[in-house]
Order: C-alpha cells, then structure tokens, then sequence
C-alpha cells in the first residue's frame, strides 16, 4: 500500500509515524508512506498557498493550483516506478520504495480530504481503506477551508476524525494513517489482534490484567485464572457487551 500525505505541516504527520508499529511496516516494506509540503507545489515566489475567500468573509481559503498539480503529481508518479522524490521537504517517514509493489498502469488513487465537515471516520472505513495494493492520498485542509472545486473534482471523499475541530488537518492524516496500515497484513505482531479490537466486533472491548494476581488489594478476576478457555470466552463477550452498554450504547442500537 501507498499513502501520500498532503499538508503545510510536514513536521506534525510525520512524527507519529516514524514510530512503533507504522514505522516498523515502512521499514519491513508493507506500507509506503510520504508526507509533502502543498507549498512545493505553490507557483510563486512566496510559496503562496491561500488566498481571500471571493465574496468577502474572514479567513483565508486554499488555493486550486498547488493542491490539483500536487495530487496529479503524485498520480502520475505512483502510476509509474516510484521515483526519488524531488521534494526537498519529504519528510523523514519516506522510505526506500524498492520493496513496494507500485502500480504499473495509471494510478487509481482514492482522494481523501481530511476537514471537520466530513463523513465520520471508523473502523469500518479503515478496514475499506486497507488493501495491501492501494494508492491513497490525504489532503489536509487548514484555514478556513479550500476552494470548493477542489472538493468537486479532485476530492473522492471527505472525512472527519471526530466532532471536533483541529487547527489543521495534520494530525487527522496521521490518525487514519495509524488506524489503517495497523490493519495491512503482517503488520501486528500478532495476526488474530486486530479481530479482536474493540469495534471490529461491533463491540467495545472488555477488561484485560496482567500479574501481579493481586495489586492493593484488588484481584484478577477468579475466571481469568480457571484456565478454562470456553468460560474465559463466555466471561469476555459478556464484559464487552456490558462496557459497551455503559459507554457505547448507540453501538447497540439503544
Ligand atoms: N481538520 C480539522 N479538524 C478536523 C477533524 N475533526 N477531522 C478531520 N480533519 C480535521
């Protein structure tokens, strides 16, 4: 899989993903991943990106030209053996692509824009996104806004990470990006961890311990240590249907 990364702030959705778990796909060629400065793309010599939004309101709206000549850039170049990136700002989570099947044809890449204003993201659009040869690529939006034919003729899905709103899309990027290449085959440790996740099952997932048997006072539940692995079964699916009833009703239908 590939994911482009678009954004002003390169630094931000990079850091988390040099770590850990996505860090260590990259490294092990699961996963391709790259974040762009959209100012690399700007045509003049300020690096000018955002302009005032026609009709007069506040705020600055983001520019048509870098964001499509970005994205089509980096269509054409997924569509053809990856190529060293020109970009001086590619940040440190670039890695080598020699090990990362890429697409021969024209790149059929999916356009995400991260904004508030979008479809809710879960765990269900994660596992849509996370096929092992798939060419995402995620545009950040930041001020107060971009131009709406961006949004008509480049974007194929907007999505938003939570009611909330964030100061730029940066850290949204990151967020989906864990939450799918976690998903891509081989990249947990252990391949049965993601079935068992919390909403996988469309349930939260119950209480877990580990020694000591007892701490302060307070014990492992009795079950847990029976060894009796159908009861220890019947025990989790209970515990996870009464946690998601106290915090997650709604994913009950209640
Ligand atoms: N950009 C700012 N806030 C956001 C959110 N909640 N989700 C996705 N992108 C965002």
């Amino acid at each position: 899989m590939r994911i482009d990364i678009l954004t002003l702030f390169p630094t931000i959705a990079s850091i988390p993903l040099g770590e850990s778990m996505i860090g260590k796909a990259q490294q092990r060629g699961l996963v391709t991943i790259q974040v762009h400065n959209i100012r690399d793309w700007a045509r003049d010599k300020h690096r000018t990106t955002d302009d005032a939004p026609y009709g007069g309101s506040q705020g600055m709206v983001m520019k048509c030209e870098p964001l499509f000549e970005a994205v089509e850039e980096l269509k054409r170049r997924a569509g053809s053996p990856y190529p060293a990136s020109s970009n001086q700002s590619d940040a440190a989570t670039a890695t080598s692509t020699e090990n990362c099947p890429l697409n021969t044809e024209h790149s059929s890449a999916q356009v995400v824009y991260l904004t508030p204003g979008g479809k809710r993201f879960d765990q269900q659009m994660a596992t849509r996104f996370a096929q092992p040869g798939a060419h995402l690529i995620l545009l950040c939006g930041h001020y107060e806004g971009i131009d709406q034919r961006v949004i008509d003729h480049l974007v194929d899905e907007e999505i938003s990470i939570g009611d909330y709103v964030l100061t730029n899309g940066a850290i949204a990027a990151a967020v989906v990006t864990d939450a799918v290449v976690r998903l891509l085959p081989g990249v947990l440790g252990d391949e049965n961890s993601a079935p068992d996740d919390s909403f996988a099952s469309g349930l939260i997932e119950g209480p877990q311990y580990t020694r000591p048997v007892e701490f302060r006072g307070w014990r492992v539940p009795d079950v847990l240590l029976s060894g009796n692995h159908a009861v220890i079964a019947k025990w989790r699916r209970e515990q996870a249907l009464i946690k998601t009833k106290r915090v997650r009703p709604d994913l009950l239908g209640e």
